[in-house]
């Protein structure tokens, strides 16, 4: 049974007050029993604030981005020891924001997935089409590469030790929700890709769906079959609609 899991990315949003409310209340309405997992990815220099405040509770605090290096002269970068150090557990890798903006390819996102899993945090893998990718039949071809470029480098014990987000790129912040069958299809290719390396991988590999995830869409989504959760966005910056979402994931099962 694959644990689902709901992980809210706030992007370049928030404040020290703002951050400070929005946990609070998401404390008070998420419940510590759920069966499922939450994180919170928060921008770096709020992560210590956000790892205090939770200390004592079910939420786990994650980082946007990590250098693919250790240590040493790469100014404005933020090691994955310095992550741990402070307490984070998880780390988004390969957010599309990051491949598109910063000219992240497959290369450095699989060196990344090293450095994360060797210092012990959980990487979420996100992976997605561009629309024009989709409306050129190229969905599948484009998944394959991401996720082969993680498996050639790492091996598929790898994904043992991480999770993958499947974010339709022409649905982050768009309001266009792929459909729960749309969805579906891609992560089972997902899965089935994984799974060619090592069955029982495959098949424990939790896979998060996100791109205008909403309180009034969860349900339906986690209702598929192979959609273990969401990875949120813009929904995840107000607790009542985020805290629904972790109610639709912990209903899942
Ligand atoms: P969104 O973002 O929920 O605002 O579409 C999802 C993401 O980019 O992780």
């Amino acid at each position: 049974m694959r644990r689902p899991m709901v992980a809210g990315n706030w992007k370049m949003h928030g404040s020290r007050a703002a951050n400070s409310a929005l946990l609070t209340d998401l404390e008070l309405r998420v419940k510590a029993d759920w069966p499922i997992d939450v994180a919170v990815f928060a921008p770096f220099v709020y992560l210590p604030d956000a790892v205090r405040m939770l200390t004592d509770s079910s939420i786990a605090v994650g980082a946007q981005n990590v250098c693919a290096e250790t240590s040493g002269a790469f100014t404005g970068e933020v090691a994955a020891a310095m992550l741990k150090d402070i307490g984070c557990s998880h780390v988004l890798i390969g957010h599309s924001e990051r491949r598109a903006w910063y000219h992240e390819d497959d290369a450095l996102i699989a060196r990344k997935i090293i450095v994360a899993l060797a210092t012990g945090l959980t990487p979420i893998l996100c992976v997605g089409e561009t629309l024009q990718e989709r409306e050129a039949e190229k969905t599948e071809a484009v998944i394959a590469r991401q996720i082969d470029a993680v498996l050639k480098t790492n091996g598929a014990p790898a994904f043992s030790r991480l999770i993958v987000a499947y974010e339709p790129v022409w649905a982050i912040g768009t309001g266009r929700t792929a459909t729960p069958d749309q969805a579906q299809a891609v992560h089972q290719f997902i899965r089935g890709r994984i799974s060619g390396q090592d069955a029982n991988i495959g098949g424990q590999v939790r896979l998060l769906y996100g791109g205008s995830v909403k309180a009034g869409n969860a349900a339906d989504l986690f209702s598929m079959p192979d959609v273990d959760g969401g990875l949120v966005g813009g929904a995840s910056l107000n607790a009542e609609e985020f805290a629904d979402i972790c109610a639709a994931a912990a209903a899942r099962h």
